[in-house]
């Protein structure tokens, strides 16, 4: 499918050098001090499913640039009235929108929509499918620690089935030479989750998938999109549950990482989640240059 110039769907299809140009771009932006590359743009901001650190920080991100935002939610719009995807999008463009920011629950969303309008479109999280600007961000947190990507050990630890936060950052460190194992219960980690990327590594105990590791990120139980499967909580977190034993099984310096929202007790213990080792809070604040550099990116404001 055709997408709009400057839109970005997903990590997949990127090249390396495009990943490297966003984080050097993102170096060098400071939202406190940010020239107005986007003054007189308008960034639309559609958002179909809950979502508090990438709303905010596009929002943020843009405002920092200098463009006007607008946010527009399914709750409360006419797409509760039953308006599609397609005329949403229309309608929006014909407001005078010159990017927008959406997520979705359906992959393929952001796709439709940069197929049909002559703006860029930015994917916020489609469904299950990808989570681009998380991905950067989490790479950019990751580089400001170590020197990079190449051979580092990344354990990948949850929902990965559900996670578009784990598909997009497999396909980004995968394309630098990060070496990942994923882990999880076949229920949220099939086999088949190991061709998404060439030497994945699947493993089934978190002892195994963290030890010696230099990355350890771990993902939510997304409950809302367990169609109907059954799962033990217990068991998940005997068994998968971060905490502070399990991460001393990684290097000494090991980053621990979460995309958010972090459920406390469940996938982490709050000891973990307020460790020195903790990204968390680093994440969501890198989250703003890194969505700034997508933004002035996008409009070909990136000089
Ligand atoms: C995630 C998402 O919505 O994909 N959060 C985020 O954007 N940082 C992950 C999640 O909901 O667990």
């Amino acid at each position: 499918m055709k997408a709009a110039r400057g839109s970005l769907l997903g990590i997949e299809h990127l090249k390396a050098e495009e990943i490297s140009g966003l984080l050097g771009l993102a170096r060098k932006m400071n939202p406190r001090k940010a020239r107005p590359l986007l003054r007189g743009k308008r960034v639309l901001l559609l958002f179909y499913e809950a979502s508090t650190r990438t709303r905010s920080s596009f929002e943020v991100a843009a405002q920092s640039l200098g463009a006007a935002t607008t946010l527009v939610l399914s709750s409360g719009s006419s797409i509760e009235k039953g308006e599609s995807l397609l005329d949403t999008a229309y309608t929006l463009r014909a407001v005078g929108a010159d990017l927008i920011v959406v997520r979705h629950p359906n992959a393929g969303a952001p796709a439709l929509m940069a197929a049909h309008l002559d703006i860029p479109v930015i994917n916020a999280g489609d469904g299950m499918h990808e989570h681009p600007s998380q991905a950067l961000l989490d790479a950019y947190t990751i580089l400001r620690h170590k020197k990079t990507l190449k051979n580092l050990q990344v354990a990948i630890i949850g929902d990965i089935y559900h996670s578009r936060v784990a598909r997009s950052a497999i396909h980004l460190l995968s394309k630098f030479g990060a070496k990942i194992a994923l882990c999880g219960p076949s229920e949220f980690l099939p086999e088949v989750a190991a061709t998404l990327a060439p030497g994945l590594r699947i493993t089934r105990t978190a002892e195994d998938a963290v030890h010696g590791a230099d990355v350890v990120m771990v993902l939510r139980v997304q409950k809302e999109r367990l169609a109907g499967e059954k799962i033990s909580l217990e068991n998940y977190m005997s068994r998968y549950q971060m905490t502070l034993p399990r991460l001393r099984l990684a290097k000494k310096d090991a980053l621990l990482m979460h995309p958010g929202p972090i459920i406390r007790g469940l996938e982490l213990t709050w000891e973990v989640a307020d460790c020195s080792q903790s990204m968390i809070v680093e994440e969501v604040h890198n989250g703003v240059p890194v969505r700034m550099a997508i933004l002035a990116k996008a409009l070909g404001k990136a000089s």
